[in-house]
Order: structure tokens, then C-alpha cells, then sequence
């Protein structure tokens, strides 16, 4: 499936868009199907309606596992490196994770769990993580990963919205110096779930957990009574595989569904692609697995194609900002993909812990979920890849399931903060506001996708008329990214960040709605307007400007108490950077936030804010701007 010169990606790009269906029909040969399709595509974007090798049977794990172990079962899967550098790492080879999760999934068939029923994962980056992942794969039951930032609140809502009957889960978690109580937040959430009857509580940090009887039942006394054999149930490609939940730029999160054939599909080929993935070598990507990154390229992605994947449990400076590099010397790390932030933030801590470290194994680069900036671009291909290893700035989303506009590995000639070119099977158009496609180079707009592709979301979970309007309603058969972007003379691609009211903080997507709507529920706030601004390493921090008349005389513990609001809502990742006390908002006559002068206002560029004259009272904005500069 390797593309191996420039000329042949021209020639695989022409065929995929001028035969989009024996192209792709050519890629899935190369998986496992129990049985082929008996048709490759048949779409439209209208309802949506997209389905991929329709009638065609499979399962994933067998793709994932079951296919490598007669030649490779004795191959390292998945590397683990604990959060604490004084433990031990783990690997589990194909043949040990193929057994455990048969094991486990035998476990959640004795509890009741069906094919189709949705499964909640609130897990550490532990192997037994990727473990529940697929267990839930093997036997057609939907996983809901939830990555472990979220709060009670926001998890209830998660379960609640797919009917999860059981959690999977753990004591707590080790992040750096902190440890997360995971089963204590699970047991918060539950309180609001009528659906789950059963939670599967896993063994890792030893903190005392309360163990409910009928309900909690633990990792390691379940395994003991069942046995390691297992038969993959059979499913339709079209058969979801799993909801993984995002934020829009309404209040409530979204659950972008994916299904089985297409996705195991675009996930394995992009993988094997874009990092040009040689077997025996080691891929380690930072993310969690509770963002679709860690879906698609710490679970799916490498297994499919029986690659050694690396987990690492914690932070990239703990102990020290040393530790991404002495784990690249530690395992002998062959591809690091990394999101920009990481990258500024050790960056921070200058060349010291970069240059102790013997980076001689690595071979590819790799940047996802954010623009990356031209000096962080450098300082990672300079202080890290020696100047040798191509950086592939990956450009995609999770309704995307895969890489979408991407260098492939020793192929694509890079470009600093260039996604550079689509990879085949994507057909991406610039749009003006009006919809009209805009030809050309050296040109920018709004960035859509007009044909589809195997790794897309099918629909949103119970919603679909909410996956058409988000997606599909914008411009009349085009997929809306929610992406403004830019074509250059040479027709390279770069993403200029969200045109909706979404932000991206150190590359995770939170809605500015779901950020107003919690703040707005601490007592005593009568209003509250949310909008990104520039930040050094997180790329975007959040700015709230928030209408609180009586606060406390220390507007400081105000602040506190918002923000610990916030934490308690959605979770730590959505807290605000900056929070602005104000006594009005910039609003229209139809009462519509401003958002454009709020903007300017975070961003400090204060001297041209623009037309003002359609404000109900323009004199908000220099209330609004005073405050900030005192602030
Ligand atoms: O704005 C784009 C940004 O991240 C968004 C998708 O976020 P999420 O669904 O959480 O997935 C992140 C990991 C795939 C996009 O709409 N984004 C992602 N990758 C890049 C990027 N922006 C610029 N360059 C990228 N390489």
C-alpha cells in the first residue's frame, strides 16, 4: 500500500479521484474480510447517507490481531511506558494482547454486554486500556472512549446520550506528579445514568475506591473466570464501531459515529502512508487514546498493520522535560507524533534535555491537531529529527477518522506550517461564503471535501439531522470542515485554524458555547461570552468576558470559584486562561454577541476594532477595553 516516489502519489492521486471505487476496492484487499463487498461506495451528502463496502463481513480484531499471529504473534504490540520512569515498561506481543483481549471480552459477554450495545471507557493510558477498546471490537459492541480530563458531569452526559449499559474504568490515574480518582468521578456521574448496570473496575493506582454490590465488579477477579477463547462476531461494514464524542459550537457535544469497514480501511492505509511504516520498528504517538488520535493511530492504525505501538502513560515533563527524548532512547523510537503544543512547551525549556539524548533511532516526525508555528516547526526538525527526518504535519479531524492533508513520509516534499497536499482519496475545494468554489492557487477560503471517503463519519449519535445541518448544510453537497485554509502557489495546503465558534487549546477543540453555558451556571454570573486569543504554547488560550454584578470584593477568588465551576462541568481542560469581570456585552440590536470585538479585545489589537455602529450601545466597548487594560 506504500507509495514510494512523488510521481507515484501523483499517479494514486489521479486514480483515486478518477476511480474512486477501484481505488479504495484496491487498498481494502489488503485486509482480512470474512467476506467482500458487494459494492464499494454508495453515497450521497444530501440526508447523508455514506456506506462503504456494503455487504462485505469482517471484524476489526481480527484485523488487528488475529491475521499477524501465525508469522508475527511473538512481535511487541504495544510498548508501555508507565507515567513513573522507575517502573517498569510493559510489552505485550501480539499473541499476549490477542489472549487478553479474548479474556476481556468474555468478561463483558458473562456481564451481560451484547453486540450493538455502547460501552463506556473512562481508563489511564494503560495497556488494559487498548485491551477494553478492542474487547468491546471483538464482539460488535460500541466503545464511547472518554478521555479522563472530562468531569462527572460531562460523562453522565456522554452515557446518557449513547445509553452506555456498562463503564469500564479504573481506581484512578497517574498523570505527572498528579493522580486523577477516576472511579471516584465515575461514581459522581452514575448518580445521573439509569442505563449502566454494570462497572468493570480496573486495578492501578491502589487508591481506595467505594465498590457498589450488583453493580462494580473488579478487572482482575472477572478475567479469572473466564478463558482466552473467543470467536470475533461477525459484522456488516456498515456496523458502528464507535461514538467518540467532540464539541461543536453549540452547548452539547456531539457523537461522531464510525463504522467498521471503512474506517479500518482509511485508518491502516493513512498509517501505513504517511509514516511510512517499516514492520519491526516502533511508533510512538503522544496523544490519549480518549481523542480519536489515539484511535486511529495508537489502537487501529498500527495494529492493522501489525506494527509496534508505543503507550505512554504520562506527561511530557515528568519527571523532567527530558522525558519524550529519553523514551525515544529508551525504546529506540522510530516515528514521534506529537502535537505543536508539546513541542512549544518544551521548546520552553531550551536544548539541554533534547541534546542528552540519543535520537539516532528516529526516522519520521510527525504534528497533529493544531497549526504548527514555523519556529516550532524548525526547533522540531533541527533539535529533534537532526535535520534527517521528514516532519508530516497531519492535517484531519475526529469525523474525519484519518489523515486527511498530509505529507507522506520521504514523498511529499514539506513546507513549514504546510498540511502540504490531500492525500489520495480526498478532494478538498476552497469555498467563498457564498459556497462558490474559489479555483486556483494563491487563493484562500473556507476548506470542504467533496467526495467522500472511507474513514468519514457516517452520522451523529441519535442525530443524524444534526450531522447534516453541521456538516452537510453550509454548502450544498460539500462536508463543511469548520476550517478556513489557504492554497498557495504551489497549491499546498495550510490550515488557518476554526472559522465556527470552535477553539482549539493545546489542540483539543472545545466549543465556546460549552464554556459560556458553565460559566454561566456559577451563581451570580448573569452573562458570559467566550473566544480564543493567541497563546504561546497552547497555541489558544480561552478569554471569558463575564457580567458578575456583585462579585466579591477579591475579584481573584471569584475567578477561582468560575473556574472551578468550569472543572466541575465540563472538566480542568476547559478552564479559562483569562477571565475579564464586565459590565455589559458587545451585542447588535437583535441581541447577538459580537464576538469579532471581543477578539480583538483578547488579542489586545484594540486600534481597529471596525464598524462598531451596529452595537446597541457602543459604549460598552470601551468599558470592555479599559477593563482589559487593566487587567
Ligand atoms: O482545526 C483543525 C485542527 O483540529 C481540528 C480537529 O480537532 P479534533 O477533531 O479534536 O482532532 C484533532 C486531531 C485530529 C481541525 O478542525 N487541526 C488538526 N490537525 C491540524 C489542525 N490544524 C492545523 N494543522 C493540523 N495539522
Amino acid at each position: 500500500m506504500q507509495i514510494k516516489s512523488f510521481e507515484e502519489y501523483e499517479q494514486t492521486y489521479a486514480l483515486s479521484v478518477e476511480q474512486p471505487e477501484t481505488f479504495w476496492a484496491g487498498i481494502a484487499d489488503n485486509f482480512l474480510w470474512r467476506k467482500k463487498w458487494d459494492k464499494v461506495l454508495s453515497w450521497n451528502f444530501t440526508e447523508p447517507n455514506i456506506k462503504w463496502f456494503e455487504g462485505a463481513k469482517l471484524n476489526i480484531t481480527e484485523n488487528c490481531l488475529d491475521r499477524h499471529l501465525e508469522e508475527h504473534g511473538d512481535d511487541p504490540a504495544i510498548i508501555w511506558e508507565p507515567n513513573d520512569p522507575e517502573r517498569d515498561s510493559i510489552t505485550l506481543t501480539y499473541k499476549i494482547l490477542h489472549e487478553q483481549v479474548c479474556r476481556f471480552a468474555n468478561v463483558l459477554k458473562k456481564n451481560g454486554v451484547q453486540k450493538g450495545d455502547r460501552i463506556c471507557i473512562y481508563m489511564p493510558m494503560v495497556p488494559e486500556l487498548a485491551v477494553a477498546v478492542l474487547a468491546c471490537a471483538r464482539i460488535g459492541a460500541v466503545h464511547s472512549v472518554i478521555f479522563g480530563g472530562f468531569s462527572a458531569k460531562s460523562i453522565a452526559d456522554r452515557i446518557n446520550d449513547a445509553q452506555c449499559k456498562l463503564v469500564i474504568t479504573a481506581d484512578g490515574a497517574f498523570r505527572g506528579a498528579k493522580q486523577i480518582q477516576l472511579k471516584e468521578v465515575i461514581d459522581d456521574a452514575l448518580i445521573g445514568c439509569p442505563t449502566v448496570s454494570k462497572v468493570v473496575v480496573l486495578t492501578h493506582t491502589r487508591t481506595p475506591v467505594s465498590m457498589l454490590k450488583g453493580r462494580d465488579i473488579w478487572w482482575e477477579d472477572e478475567i479469572k473466570l473466564v478463558d482466552t477463547h473467543c470467536p470475533a462476531e461477525e459484522m456488516d461494514a456498515e456496523d458502528m464501531l464507535f461514538i467518540l464524542y467532540t464539541s461543536g459550537s453549540t452547548g452539547k457535544p456531539k457523537g461522531v459515529v464510525h463504522t467498521v469497514g471503512g474506517y479500518m480501511v482509511y485508518a491502516g492505509y493513512t498509517f501505513a502512508n504517511v509514516f511510512n511504516y517499516k514492520r519491526g520498528e516502533v511508533f510512538f504517538c503522544t496523544a490519549d487514546i480518549g481523542w480519536i488520535t489515539g484511535h486511529s493511530y495508537i489502537v487501529y492504525g498500527p495494529l492493522s498493520q501489525g506494527a509496534t505501538t508505543l503507550m505512554f502513560e504520562g506527561v511530557p515533563t515528568y519527571p523532567t522535560p527530558s522525558r519524550f527524548w529519553e523514551i525515544t532512547t529508551k525504546h529506540k523510537v522510530n516515528t514521534l507524533y506529537t502535537a505543536p503544543t508539546a513541542i512549544r512547551s518544551l521548546m520552553s525549556f531550551g536544548t539541554d534535555p533534547v541534546r542528552g539524548q540519543d535520537l539516532s533511532s528516529l526516522r519520521v516526525l510527525g504534528s497533529v491537531g493544531e497549526p504548527i508555528n514555523e519556529e516550532a516547526w524548525h526547533w522540531f526538525d533541527e533539535e529533534v529529527g537532526h535535520g534527517k527526518c521528514p516532519i508530516v504535519d497531519t492535517w484531519w479531524q475526529t469525523e474525519t477518522g484519518g489523515l486527511m492533508i498530509s505529507p507522506i513520509a520521504f514523498v511529499t516534499p514539506t513546507k513549514p506550517g504546510y498540511a502540504t497536499l490531500p492525500l489520495p482519496g480526498v478532494q478538498p475545494i476552497l469555498v467563498d461564503e457564498q459556497g462558490q468554489e474559489i479555483n486556483g492557487n494563491d487563493v484562500s477560503g473556507n476548506l470542504c471535501i467533496k467526495f467522500p471517503w472511507p474513514g468519514m463519519l457516517r452520522t451523529l449519535y441519535g442525530d443524524h439531522d444534526r450531522c447534516r445541518q453541521t456538516y452537510f448544510s453550509a454548502y450544498p453537497e460539500l462536508y463543511f470542515t469548520g476550517d478556513g485554509c489557504l492554497r498557495d502557489a504551489d497549491g499546498y495546503y495550510r490550515i488557518t485554524g476554526r472559522v465556527d465558534d470552535v477553539i482549539n487549546v493545546s489542540g483539543h477543540r472545545i466549543g465556546t458555547a460549552e464554556v459560556e453555558n458553565a460559566i454561566n451556571m456559577h451563581a451570580g454570573v448573569v452573562e458570559s461570552a467566550v473566544v480564543g486569543y493567541p497563546h504561546d504554547v497552547k497555541g489558544q488560550g480561552i478569554y471569558a468576558f463575564v457580567i458578575f454584578p456583585n462579585h466579591h470584593e477579591d475579584a481573584e477568588l471569584t475567578r477561582k470559584d468560575i473556574l472551578q465551576t468550569v472543572t466541575r462541568v465540563i472538566g480542568a481542560i476547559a478552564k479559562p486562561d483569562k477571565i475579564l469581570f464586565v459590565s455589559g456585552l458587545p451585542k447588535t440590536r437583535s441581541g447577538k454577541i459580537m464576538r469579532r470585538i471581543l477578539r480583538k479585545v483578547a488579542e489586545g489589537e484594540t486600534a481597529n476594532l471596525g464598524d462598531v455602529s451596529t452595537l446597541l450601545d457602543p459604549t460598552v466597548v470601551d468599558e470592555i477595553i479599559d477593563a482589559a487594560k487593566q487587567a
